[in-house]
């Protein structure tokens, strides 16, 4: 390919990409919760949490048009190694066309058991979550982080994006420790990344 034609693809990709994810808003805001996929450098952050090497999969909720996918990969996590849970049936569509060989489940991360079924994993390395919690009440934010956390071994962590000052999930809640990951400034709009992990008793 020209190099020119190349660098032509690669800004129809990059565009294509945050078009798509406009469209998904103005959809559905309240689930999409963000205007634009977000960044590279925050996308590799939330993927330096996994441990590639572990001998397990990987489970990532929210993967809109697939930024963080797309970090997890390049972290070297195999494709057939990665779980990605969606609700919107145009991202999954999408994300089954640009990732070919990563599990791409169109469902409802709330209920994580009947979206995974009973031949999925029972056991993941760690989770990484792109879902706007803040657009749902605290209790459903709760369990939904013990539903993840049953899900990975003790120690391992969940990672969670938010536009917020403050932990979507509160600590205190349940059996899990809340660590401040990161400030991201070249996000829009900035972000933060929360570690979760099953407390040590
Ligand atoms: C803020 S966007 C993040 C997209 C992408 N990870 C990124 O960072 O650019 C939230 C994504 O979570 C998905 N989502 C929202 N609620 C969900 C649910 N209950 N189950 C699965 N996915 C959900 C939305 O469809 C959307 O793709």
């Amino acid at each position: 390919m020209s190099k020119g034609l190349g660098m032509r693809k690669a800004i129809a990709d990059r565009f294509g990409d945050e078009l798509r994810f406009f469209r998904g808003w103005i959809d559905q805001p309240k689930a999409v919760g963000s205007i634009i996929p977000t960044s590279g450098i925050t996308a590799r952050r939330m993927a330096s949490i996994i441990d590639p090497t572990s001998g397990l999969p990987v489970l990532e909720v929210g993967p809109g048009t697939g930024v963080i996918t797309r970090a997890i990969l390049a972290h070297g996590v195999k494709p057939e190694n990665l779980y990605a849970v969606e609700y919107s049936a145009d991202f999954v569509k999408h994300l089954r066309r640009c990732y070919p060989g990563v599990n791409v489940i169109e469902g409802d991360a709330f209920n994580l058991d009947g979206t995974l079924g009973d031949d999925g994993p029972k056991l993941f390395d760690s989770v990484v979550s792109g879902v706007p919690l803040l657009n749902f009440p605290v209790p459903a934010r709760v369990a939904y982080l013990e539903s993840l956390l049953a899900r990975i071994p003790e120690g391992r962590p969940v990672v969670q994006l938010t536009y917020g000052p403050k932990s979507p999930v509160p600590p205190g809640r349940g059996n899990y420790t809340v660590e401040h990951f990161d400030f991201i400034l070249r996000n829009i709009p900035p972000t933060r990344l929360w570690v979760y992990r099953r407390a040590r008793h």
